[in-house]
């Protein structure tokens, strides 16, 4: 047995980490339930921005790109790093959209038009990202497919894949109105078990947080964010 005194719990642990004859586990241990404590904790915001100054982000289904010219815009955030891309066609973009990808543009981001977030290789081949980023998903149909909703169709088909686009350590991110209709609808742990992900990590999304981003709704959207108050995204890693 051991004994180390110290006038505080660090001090004492400090003393016991330079005292040569502690067993080794000792002094592994105490360290290590620390760094995992650490871990665990979350922020309440996903950090958008703060991410997205390091590594290379994907844009999918970004209906009018209000959500990424907010982040172009953004101090240090370099927008020849990202890729802002829609599903609908350049005929399709409405002025808004017309607009703000015109901004994106001059700002240096690379804006691509017609990309199915489903079939990523058909526009990036083996192209990697640092994350991929799906803001509001929502398809504009109603029907199920094979019995499940198509919003959880979509999003795993989305982060299924996504996985062939991410580099190591690479993740996918997903905000969706937070409500249990909507967590009914899109089920996202069971997409991320079947899409071969952990659990995804949850986070709290306000977005008037985001100046000027205007959510797009899709043709049977209810999930019109002037209508909900609480929202939450989601980060999914393999
Ligand atoms: C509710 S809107 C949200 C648009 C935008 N992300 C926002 O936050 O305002 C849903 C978007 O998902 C897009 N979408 C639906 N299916 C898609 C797919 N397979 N691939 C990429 N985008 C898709 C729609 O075109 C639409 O713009």
């Amino acid at each position: 047995m051991y004994e180390y005194r110290g006038k505080t719990l660090s001090e004492a642990v400090s003393n016991a980490v330079r005292g040569n004859s502690l067993p080794k586990f000792d002094v592994l241990e105490f360290p290590q339930s620390l760094g995992t404590k650490k871990i665990e904790k979350r922020s309440d915001h996903y950090p958008f921005k703060r991410n997205l100054k390091n590594g290379t982000t994907l844009f999918v289904g970004e209906g009018n790109f209000s959500f990424s010219l907010n982040m172009a815009r953004a101090r240090l955030v370099k927008a020849s790093q990202f890729i802002s891309t829609s599903y609908e066609s350049e005929n399709d973009l409405d002025d808004l959209a017309y607009q703000n990808a015109q901004s994106l543009i001059s700002l240096g981001v690379t804006v691509k038009t017609n990309v199915d977030a489903t079939k990523l290789k058909d526009t990036f081949g083996n192209r990697r990202f640092d994350r991929i980023i799906f803001q509001f998903p929502n398809v504009a149909s109603r029907s199920s497919i094979y019995g499940q909703n198509p919003n959880h169709t979509l999003i795993t088909r989305f982060i299924k894949n996504a996985k062939d686009h991410l580099k190591a350590l690479g993740e996918i991110v997903i905000s969706t109105v937070d409500s249990p209709y909507y967590e009914g609808a899109f089920k996202m742990d069971d997409a991320a078990k079947k899409a071969g992900y952990q659990p995804p990590e949850i986070f709290d999304f306000d977005p008037d947080q985001y100046s000027g981003y205007i959510h797009q709704n899709t043709d049977n959207d209810e999930s019109a964010l002037e209508s909900h108050d609480k929202f939450a995204t989601f980060v999914f890693t393999p």
